[in-house]
C-alpha cells in the first residue's frame, strides 16, 4: 500500500510509472456484469438482501460448484459475503477464541493473518520454499500442530507466489487436519486464473467440511464491487447467518444483482479470453525477468504474481523496492509484506498491466539492474 501511494503520488507529478504492484485486473469488469448492475440501480433493486446473500445467487454459486467441480453443494451451506475479506471475516469470528492457532504458510496473503490475530488467534506461519512448491503439505502441518492449533489455512493458487497446490497434498493435508479433529480454511480466490495443466481442485472435493472462501474479486473482475462467498459445514450456517447479521446485515445488493449475470456464458467467455491474455504475459514476464538476473525457481502456476529472488549485490527488498520506484519508476511490492522466510530477498511482481506496460517495466528493469 505504501508503495502504490507513492507510486501515485510521483505518477500525479508528471512521473510514468509502470504499476507492477498492484493486486488487481486491468481489465474492466465484463459489461454483462456491468449492464446488470446498472439495471439493479434503475430497478430499486437497492434494499437489504437476506444476510446469506439473495437465493438467486446463491443458487448459482451452487450450479457453479456443480458445472465446474462437478460437486453438489447445498445452497444452505453458502454465505455471500462483502469480498472474500468477509469470507474471511465471517470464518475466523466463527473458529477464533483467544490463543487458539491456525497453521498458514510463510509467505502468504497478510491480511488472512492479520484476520487471525485481530480475534486474538495467533498466525503459525510455517516458512514454505522452492522445495516445497511454495506450499504448505501433509509433514509441514503435522510437524507444526501445537496443542492449540485449530486448522490449516490454505491458499491456491497462492498470493505472492501463484503456486497451486496438488489435489494429493490437498487429501494430505485434509486427512492430518481431519485426525486432529482441526478445520481446513482455503482461500480459492484465484480459481479460474490457473494458465498450466493444473486443475483447479477445491478443497470441497477432498474435505466436504472445509470451511472455502473465494471471490467475486479476481477471475470475475469485480474487485471494487466488494463481493465473495464462504461455503460452510451445515452445522454451523446458523451461526454465520447471525454473524453475518450482525457484522455487515447484508453484503451490497447491487454488487449481487451484477453478479448473477457473472455466471452467464457471455460473461464466462470474457473471463476466458482475460484468462488467456494473463497467461501471456505470465509467459513473457516469466523468463525476462529470469534474464534480468531475477531468481524464480519454479513456473508460477495461477493467480498474476511473479515473487522473486533479488539478484545479489543489491539491497534487501524494502530498500530495493523504493530505489527502483524513485530512480527507475516501477513499482513492485518487497516480500516483507508477505512474511519473515527469505523475505527481505525477495519481491513480487503482478502482471495485470497490459503487455506494453510490462514491456516498458522489464527495460527499465534491465538497464537498473545492469547499470548497478
Ligand atoms: C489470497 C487473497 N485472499 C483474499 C483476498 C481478498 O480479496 P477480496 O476481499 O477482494 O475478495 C486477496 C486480495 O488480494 C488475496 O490475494
Amino acid at each position: 500500500m505504501e508503495v502504490l501511494r507513492r507510486a501515485i503520488e510521483l505518477g500525479n507529478s508528471g512521473a510514468d510509472v509502470v504499476h507492477m504492484a498492484v493486486g488487481e485486473p486491468d481489465f474492466p469488469t465484463p459489461a454483462p456484469i456491468t449492464i446488470a448492475g446498472r439495471d439493479a440501480v434503475m430497478d430499486g433493486a437497492t434494499k437489504y438482501t437476506d444476510a446469506r446473500g439473495l437465493a438467486e445467487l446463491r443458487l448459482a454459486v451452487a450450479n457453479y460448484y456443480a458445472t465446474d467441480y462437478g460437486l453438489d453443494v447445498d445452497e444452505d451451506r453458502i454465505f455471500i459475503t462483502p469480498g472474500a475479506s468477509g469470507a474471511l471475516l465471517l470464518t475466523t469470528a466463527l473458529l477464533m477464541e483467544p490463543g487458539d492457532g491456525i497453521i498458514l504458510s510463510d509467505p502468504g496473503y497478510p491480511c488472512n493473518r492479520n484476520f487471525l490475530t485481530a480475534f486474538s488467534g495467533t498466525a503459525q506461519m510455517v516458512p514454505v520454499g522452492e522445495k516445497e512448491n511454495y506450499q504448505l503439505n501433509g509433514s509441514l502441518v503435522r510437524e507444526n500442530w501445537q496443542e492449540t492449533t485449530r486448522g490449516v489455512l490454505l491458499a491456491s493458487p497462492a498470493n505472492p507466489t501463484g503456486a497451486v497446490i496438488d489435489e494429493s497434498i490437498l487429501e494430505e493435508i485434509a486427512s492430518v487436519v481431519d485426525a486432529e479433529n482441526g478445520s481446513l480454511i482455503s482461500d480459492e480466490i484465484y480459481h479460474g486464473l490457473i494458465y498450466s495443466d493444473a486443475e483447479k481442485v477445491s478443497a470441497l472435493q477432498v474435505s466436504p467440511d472445509a470451511f472455502v472462501l473465494n471471490s467475486f474479486s479476481k477471475y470475475f473482475g469485480m474487485t471494487g464491487w466488494r463481493l465473495g462467498w464462504l461455503v460452510a459445514p451445515a452445522s454451523v450456517a446458523p451461526y454465520l447467518e447471525k454473524m453475518a447479521q450482525n457484522l455487515f446485515i447484508c453484503p451490497s445488493s447491487i454488487s449481487q444483482y451484477a453478479a448473477l449475470a457473472a455466471f452467464t456464458p457471455a460473461a464466462r467467455e470474457i473471463m476466458e479470453v482475460q484468462r488467456e491474455e494473463f497467461k501471456n504475459r505470465r509467459d513473457f514476464l516469466l523468463p525476462a525477468l529470469r534474464d534480468i538476473g531475477f531468481d524464480v525457481p519454479i513456473e508460477p502456476e495461477g493467480a498474476f504474481y511473479i515473487y522473486a529472488g533479488i539478484p545479489e549485490g543489491f539491497p534487501d527488498s524494502e530498500p530495493f523496492t523504493r530505489w527502483l520506484l524513485e530512480e527507475h519508476h516501477v513499482a513492485i511490492t518487497p516480500g516483507t509484506d508477505f512474511g519473515s522466510y527469505l523475505a527481505n530477498r525477495h519481491v513480487r511482481f503482478s502482471y495485470a498491466q497490459p503487455i506494453d506496460r510490462l514491456q516498458l517495466g522489464v527495460e527499465r528493469l534491465q538497464k537498473a539492474i545492469h547499470a548497478g
